[in-house]
């Protein structure tokens, strides 16, 4: 538990510098990072290009995965994951184009996209750390409340609490909202070796609740956690306030 969002951000920003710089390039591999979007992750990714600017960190031996995308808006879309993820983060560091990873909600074959997804983290040898998120339904990634706690990259349809919690994004309009995304499996996330999960602000209280304090239940995704024997959870105070 930390104070606030920024002491969050910078514990997890150092926290993911040191474990890259541990594996270093030495490895036969490259450091394998699975990455989120939302607004919890910005300062993140903020503090790690100021990092990388400094010269304490590069990310030319790492291939990233994200979680998810939304279907049926164009890659360029302001709101895609996409977009977020090179306005945020890739285009100030020296990450290889060709070793990030996102899933494309508009591909002919969905389903064939997704079995493509999970052989791609399978041929590099399996994701290092992921870092994921909260929503306020529990969800990880967009694992929605009742998904299996087995599932794989799949489509999701998503629920309308995260339709809504998401409208924020989209001129508070649900309509504009994407009803469906590519999201990363609860299994894919707790196949990675680790896994650090942000819980920003007060309304994610009860869902941070629900998942660490109550049983594993397939209605409180990020709850399946609790089977994984390397996987942190880093909160600001507000978000502890039913704990
Ligand atoms: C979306 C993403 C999740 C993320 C959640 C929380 O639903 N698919 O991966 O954790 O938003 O977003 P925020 O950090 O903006 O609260």
């Amino acid at each position: 538990v930390r104070e606030d969002s920024t002491s969050v951000a910078e514990y997890v920003a150092n926290y993911i510098t040191t474990r890259i710089k541990e594996f270093g390039p030495s490895q036969e591999r490259p450091f394998v990072l699975g990455l989120p979007t939302g607004s919890s992750p910005i300062e993140v990714y903020r503090i790690l290009t100021a990092k990388y600017k400094a010269g304490e960190i590069s990310f030319e031996h790492v291939i990233t995965f994200n979680m998810d995308e939304y279907v049926g808006i164009p890659r360029d879309h302001p709101q895609s994951y996409h977009s977020f993820m090179w306005h945020y983060f890739f285009s100030h560091v020296n990450v290889r184009p060709e070793n990030v990873h996102i899933l494309n909600g508009n591909a002919e074959d969905l389903e064939s996209e997704c079995a493509q997804f999970e052989a791609a983290i399978e041929a590099v040898g399996g994701v290092d750390l992921f870092l994921g998120g909260i929503g306020e339904d529990g969800h990880i990634a967009f694992n929605e409340p009742g998904s299996s706690l087995a599932s794989r990259t799949r489509v999701k349809t998503l629920a309308y609490d995260t339709i809504l919690a998401n409208s924020r994004f989209f001129d508070n309009d649900i309509n504009q909202v994407p009803k469906m995304a590519l999201t990363v499996g609860v299994q894919t996330i707790l196949d990675a070796r680790e896994v650090v999960t942000l819980a920003l602000g007060a309304r994610k209280a009860v869902a941070l609740q629900k998942c660490i304090e109550s049983g594993v239940n397939h209605m409180w995704t990020l709850s399946a956690l609790q089977l994984h024997r390397h996987s942190l959870v880093v909160a600001d105070e507000d978000a502890t306030l039913e704990l």
